[in-house]
């Protein structure tokens, strides 16, 4: 159509300028312009028909985990139990950082499940249980952080509840509930590693489906339950505030503004971030093209969306907001936290949009940011700055099609695939 379309001002042009010649040469120039009409009338029926022919193809068929483009509605139908006030609602009316902190996916997921229209209404008619409990809720602590001791007690309270109250949970011995689990290492339920490690995932929930921050290659006693890994929370106001990543004026070569211990602490044989940012402050603390903080500073997140590259070393656990914060802020993560295990690789493609450097190799960073600067880094900016990219990370309340929350239906409906028989058949036993 369009190439008909351009064809004619040309002929109009042609025609007009044709030389007063003889009879000959007009009736040639007529029978010139006839077949140039019909050819132009051909092209446009071949055009129309081709466009019928494809608008009249039905669309290949899509997997049965992804909506209609209109409405993002995953088969999996899940069940929110309606738990007392107590178990959720209670914390976020006591503290209002319950539902922004970082932990705080244990509350959005809660709420952008009961505002979606594709849930189960009826418990009869779900596939899989959501119980909605806040641990990550209690600040009564000095450091700010919520305490988690209250963890395993809360959860157990809740199950007990959910399980006398109703069928669903002894038919499967709690194999189709979901339970989130948001703070560091997870299941265990406890900020340190080797604690977290000793204690385990509490017995109760060692059947169920937990989604968790945590997350790391190969086995770990806090993943030893089907997981889904999920991004750790971040506001999604803070990728509309800020410019879009295209048009932010990126001064800053390298950032990061955080906890980095000049001397760290032994504790019970570990070290915070295994010495990582130590390493990081002291190989480049007087490096000008590395701007490294260590104060809090509540606009960091200006900072970042001003830097071409947002450090993202470990902490006690290997995931941080960093993760989501750059990826919103168009801002490259450099992921320095061997092993880790990065939430929806399906649609995020962690290897295209960030750079991971080994623990061991932090003394080479900036020649690998130079080496970056120097060949690839228009083409990991432009897989960056994909909004989809940054719409998987968020978890909108209500849910969108595309982010967090519709991501973690997703990876429930493949984990149920690949798990129904195995349930199915415990459940016989
Ligand atoms: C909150 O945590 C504190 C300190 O760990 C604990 O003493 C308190 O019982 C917890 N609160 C609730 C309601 O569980
Ligand atoms: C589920 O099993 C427990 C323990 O066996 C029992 O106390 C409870 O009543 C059962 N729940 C229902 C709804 O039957
Ligand atoms: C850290 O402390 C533990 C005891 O808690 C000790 O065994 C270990 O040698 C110490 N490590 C270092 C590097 O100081
Ligand atoms: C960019 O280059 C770095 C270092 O050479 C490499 O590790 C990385 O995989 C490349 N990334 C992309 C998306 O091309």
């Amino acid at each position: 159509m369009a190439m008909a379309m351009r064809g004619d001002p040309k002929q109009r042009r042609a025609s007009a300028s044709a030389p007063h010649g003889g009879a000959a040469h007009h009736v040639a120039d007529k029978l010139r312009r006839h077949s140039t009409f019909l050819l132009l009338l051909l092209l446009l029926w071949f055009a129309l028909s081709l466009y019928l022919f494809l608008s009249a193809t039905p669309p290949p068929p899509r997997p049965a985990f992804l909506p209609s483009t209109s409405t993002p509605r995953p088969a999996l139908r899940i069940y929110v139990y309606d738990l007392p006030a107590r178990f959720n609602r209670h914390w976020v009316a006591a503290d209002a950082r319950c539902a922004t902190h970082l932990f705080a996916a244990e509350v959005a997921l809660h709420e952008a499940l009961l505002a979606y229209a594709g849930r189960a209404a009826r418990p009869d008619d779900a596939t899989l249980f959501f119980v909605p409990v806040y641990v990550s809720c209690n600040f009564s602590t000095d450091n700010g952080f919520p305490s988690l001791s209250h963890a395993r007690a809360l959860l157990a309270d809740a199950v007990d509840l959910v399980r006398a109250q109703m069928p669903y949970w002894n038919r499967s011995a709690g194999a189709d509930h979901v339970f989130v689990a948001s703070h560091d290492f997870g299941a265990c339920f406890h900020p340190m590693e080797d604690i977290a490690i000793a204690d385990g995932i509490p017995e109760f929930l060692k059947r169920s489906i937990l989604l968790q921050t945590f997350g790391v290659q190969g086995t770990h006693v806090c993943q030893e339950a089907d997981h889904v890994v999920i991004p750790p929370h971040v506001p999604p106001e803070v990728a509309l505030e800020l410019p879009e990543p295209e048009k932010a004026q990126r001064d800053i070569f390298a950032f990061f503004r955080g906890k980095m211990e000049v001397h760290p602490k032994n504790i019970s044989g570990r070290f915070y971030s295994k010495k990582v940012r130590t390493e990081l402050l002291q190989k480049y603390g007087r490096n000008r093209k590395f701007y490294l903080k260590r104060k809090r500073y509540g606009n960091y997140r200006l900072e970042m969306a001003r830097s071409l590259f947002c450090l993202c070393p470990l902490g006690w656990a290997p995931w941080s907001p960093r993760l989501v914060e750059s990826v919103l802020l168009g801002c490259i993560p450099v992921i320095i936290a061997d092993d880790i295990r990065l939430p929806f690789p399906s649609v995020l493609q962690w290897l295209d949009i960030s750079l991971q450097v080994a623990e061991k190799d932090v003394a080479s960073l900036e020649m690998v940011l130079d080496h970056v600067v120097a060949t690839n880094l228009t083409v990991i900016q432009k897989n960056l700055w994909d909004p989809v990219k940054r719409k998987a990370l968020v978890f909108n309340r209500p849910m969108e099609e595309g982010d967090a929350t519709w991501q973690v239906l997703r990876e429930l409906e493949i984990l149920l695939d690949r798990s129904e028989r195995r349930h199915v058949e415990s459940w016989k036993r």
